[in-house]
């Protein structure tokens, strides 16, 4: 049985005063069966785990440097992530796949990296708009799949998020057709590679536009065990109905 994951990415947004609405988010969810995670700007890690020591609500960073020290300026490495409190770390995002030009296998080393720094990696992928109207998608997230996912995955460690790029921050969201046809895809070549209890236990992510109006019927689309959100998990107000959807 998968553990429902509600997982918010505020990606470049929050400066201190939002930590209030984490603080918020964690106690409306205090008894959720649900998981929270809300991988937060790396300057708010080591204040937000200050104030939700005591929640269940996990924290995560949303990068991290395949190497664990040296020259790398402005880069911040898994165990360094760990140490200021996060238990988890997003990677391979579309927004670094293109801004930073991030190829799969350096997603892979990053993952690795996490894996041996005791970080769940939620490992995003994703096809644009051209290549899914080319009915490409299945191809893309074939390749992203075996060389974005390190061969340290466990049903523990690894949570693996789809993304379709042109649903991010559009309002744009994938039909349940869509999203049932990616995930069903991503679970058997999962199994296939790691083997049935691997394959069955990583727990698979939509994400892409997820608000509270939409989230319960995708929440009812087979393999999907939970949100990756962007923009709806910056406040309780918009997060609070996603993850109760979840419950
Ligand atoms: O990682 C989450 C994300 O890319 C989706 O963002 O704002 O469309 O929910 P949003």
């Amino acid at each position: 049985m998968r553990r429902k994951l509600a997982a918010g990415n505020w990606k470049m947004n929050g400066t201190s005063a939002a930590l209030a609405e984490a603080e918020a988010i964690a106690q409306t969810h205090a008894a959720s069966p649900v998981e929270l995670l809300l991988c937060l700007p790396a300057t708010l890690l080591s204040r937000a785990h200050d104030r939700l020591a005591a929640s269940s609500l996990s924290l995560g960073g949303q990068d991290c440097h395949a190497e664990t020290s040296g020259a790398h300026t402005g880069d911040i490495s898994a165990p360094m992530l760990a140490d200021a409190g996060a238990r988890a770390v997003i990677l391979g995002h579309s927004e670094r796949r293109e801004a930073h030009e991030e190829s799969s296998e350096m997603v892979r080393a990053k993952a690795r990296a996490a894996h041996e720094a005791g970080l769940m990696a939620v490992i995003c992928m994703g096809e644009s708009l051209a290549q899914r109207e080319a009915a490409n998608t299945l191809d893309i997230i074939a390749g992203q799949l075996s060389s974005s996912v390190p061969d340290t995955a466990t049903g523990e460690n690894t949570v693996i998020a789809y993304e379709p790029i042109w649903a991010i921050g559009t309002g744009l969201t994938a039909t349940t057709d869509q999203i049932g046809e990616v995930h069903d895809f991503i679970r058997a070549r999962l199994e296939r590679r790691f083997g049935a209890g691997v394959g069955r236990s990583t727990r698979l992510l939509y994400g892409g536009s997820v608000k509270p109006d939409n989230a319960a019927q995708i929440f009812a689309t087979p393999n999907v065990d939970g949100a990756l959100v962007g923009g709806a998990s910056l406040t309780q107000a918009d997060f609070s109905p996603i993850v109760t959807a979840l419950e």
